[in-house]
């Protein structure tokens, strides 16, 4: 979804912003724009398209911009049609406050109106213009002021980075149901929507939180509430990399990222199982005083709670539901002060998932989150938050972390099930030292990776491919479905191999791609006939699984996956359903780490 970018300091400000709006686009745009103030003037210089057609416009310039304060954005269309016009930064009509905006304003039509009547012109089809015009028509002399004023009139989402021309050293920010942080270096502040996009410049962060205004010069930081009451923000360190954030020498992000899946597995396990944060709450958590589980995500996130549900449900014997995100909210759901709710997401800003957490906190059940970004708004709002280890995750289709919160769910489940009294623990060594195990079997797996380009490479005609699978190779099967259609725009279903017959067979015909998955040994006759149901009615077949002694011929072929238990077993089928997905993708020549439509982080509803 949208972000945002802007910076106050010694530095040549253009050459920032660009860079931040470059580590942005991964959240999925459809525009960009930047506004600089050289000399005594915003320049403002929008463009719908990729960042390198603003960069185009940019180097056209009649003179090359220069200044030291500016903001930047990158727009995904909620309220009007991707355009020149209705990208940010939106500038009110006397030119004197331009303002970049995440989220949306759910009242912006009676703003809009009000101000209408007054004389004022609105020039885009956006919400977002309204609280430039707003704030041009509220500011007399005080632009704090004019930001409380602006925010108490504004009901919906917002994160918002605004400069003024009469105060040309200031730049002034405010959030609410937005992410906001602000970048500390010796030559100046940020303002970013997360943390890669000032990773480059510094780790030293502020957290802003709803309804804190930052007001950065080139040499200070200083906050306030909307009363203007000074508040003392803590500096933190983000123990990101800059590398983290980088290509690595990979042709995607979403490759390295793959490839970065043994450390990352690793570093989450060692994360829990360590002194530290995670391990104390892991270790201290009463999972006795509840009856229920309810784990509630969206996207990938919530097929790891899919596949979550077999393992927590196997090892602690006790019922858990998972649900969508988006469905819990609006469900009515039964969920109590006996209910351990867990919400499993990547960002930590996801709209539904947010709105989920805070109606089973309404409903008075327990809130527990698996997140991976520090600081962000699930992070700090559920009762209890334990965070994956996956760094920055860059590719718009996930994959370390959905490997990270997998890794995190077992090691939770195993924990949950000797407090639980289910396994003694003696099991409790067994399980964890197969955890441990993990990262070098995903290692291993890797090693097939030229099968599976090579394999791939002959799948980019089809128009469908299914993926099939039982119990928990079911659950890895949605993800493996998921991944593939994001980024290779194939359509593609995953489906339990027991449902085949009851409607999906219909749809197989002559080329037609079904992926099987099996890694249930005790299932493995099961899903080798349904398999079979499907060769015979003219499909194609790759079986990917540690079974053993598999013949294969023109109609069925095989990846071998290295040997681990069934509960375990998704972390490693995962990672073949990656690869192919990705090369699928790759031979299609598509634009992998930004695929059409899509945002990393689904930060509106
Ligand atoms: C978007 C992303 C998915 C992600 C989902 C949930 O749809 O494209 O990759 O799984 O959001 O995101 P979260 O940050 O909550 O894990």
């Amino acid at each position: 979804m949208c972000g945002i970018i802007g910076y106050v300091g010694s530095k040549n400000a253009i050459a920032i912003i660009v860079e931040g709006l470059k580590k942005l686009e991964y959240r999925g745009y459809d525009s960009a724009g930047i506004a600089i103030f050289d000399t005594n003037n915003f320049h403002v210089i929008k463009q719908k398209g990729r960042l390198s057609a603003l960069e185009t416009r940019l180097a056209r310039a009649r003179r090359p911009l220069k200044g030291h304060i500016g903001i930047g954005h990158t727009r995904w269309a909620t309220h009007g049609e991707p355009s020149d016009i209705n990208s940010h930064p939106h500038v009110g009509n006397k030119n004197k406050i331009a303002v970049v905006h995440n989220g949306i304003i759910e009242n912006y039509k009676q703003l809009k109106e009000r101000l209408e009547q007054k004389g004022i012109r609105f020039v885009s089809q956006t919400d977002s213009e309204v609280i430039a015009q707003l704030a041009e028509y509220y500011y007399d002399g005080d632009l704090i002021d004019t930001v409380i004023k602006v925010s108490n009139a504004l009901e919906g989402s917002y994160a918002l980075g605004i400069m003024c021309i009469d105060e040309p050293d200031t730049l002034v920010a405010i959030k609410k149901d937005n992410p906001l942080i602000i970048g500390v270096s010796g030559h100046g502040h940020f303002i970013a929507s997360d943390v890669p996009a000032v990773l480059k410049y510094t780790n030293k962060v502020y957290y802003l939180n709803d309804k804190e205004i930052a007001v950065l010069q080139k040499g200070a930081a200083q906050f306030c509430n909307t009363d203007k009451e000074k508040l003392q923000k803590t500096l933190e360190t983000v123990t990101w990399s800059i590398d983290s954030a980088e290509k690595g020498g990979y042709p995607h992000f979403m490759l390295k990222e793959i490839m970065e899946q043994p450390k990352v597995i690793k570093d989450t396990v060692n994360s829990i199982l360590k002194n530290g944060e995670n391990k104390n709450i892991v270790d201290n958590f009463d999972i006795k005083r509840f009856n229920k589980i309810v784990m509630t995500a969206c996207g990938s996130a919530y097929n790891a709670g899919v596949v979550a549900k077999y393992v927590f449900e196997r090892l602690c014997r006790l019922s858990v539901d998972v649900e969508l995100a988006s469905e819990f909210r609006y469900k009515d759901a039964v969920v109590d002060e006996k209910t351990l709710v867990i919400l499993i997401s990547q960002s930590g800003e996801t709209a539904d998932t947010i709105a989920a957490m805070r109606e089973a906190k309404r409903k008075g059940a327990a809130t527990l989150s698996i997140v991976n970004v520090i600081g962000s708004t699930i992070a700090k709002e559920t009762d209890f938050c334990i965070y994956t280890a996956a760094g920055p995750e860059i590719a718009v289709a996930t994959t370390k972390a959905f490997s990270a919160q997998l890794a995190l769910l077992y090691v939770l489940a195993v924990r949950f099930a000797v407090q639980l009294e289910k396994i003694s623990k003696e099991t409790e060594k067994e399980l964890l030292s197969e955890i441990k195990a993990l990262p070098a079997k995903a290692a291993e797996m890797l090693k097939h990776i030229d099968f599976i380009q090579k394999y791939a490479s002959t799948c980019i005609g089809y128009k469908s491919i299914f993926f099939i699978g039982r119990n928990i190779d079911y659950a890895i099967a949605l993800e493996g479905s998921l991944k593939l259609k994001e980024i290779s725009y194939i359509h593609s279903e995953a489906y339990a191999g027991g449902e085949l017959k009851h409607g999906t067979i219909s749809l197989i015909e002559e080329n037609t791609l079904v992926v099987a998955i099996s890694n249930c040994g005790r299932l493995y006759n099961k899903i080798m006939s349904n398999a079979e149901q499907v060769v015979s009615r003219g499909a194609k077949v790759l079986l990917i699984g540690n079974c053993q002694d598999i013949k294969t011929n023109d109609n069925f072929s095989f990846i071998g996956l290295p040997k681990v238990s069934e509960l375990f077993s998704p972390s490693i089928s995962v990672i073949a359903l990656q690869l192919f997905g990705y090369y699928v993708a790759a031979n299609k020549g598509l634009d992998i780490d930004k695929p059409r439509n899509l945002a990393k982080s689904v930060t509106v509803e």
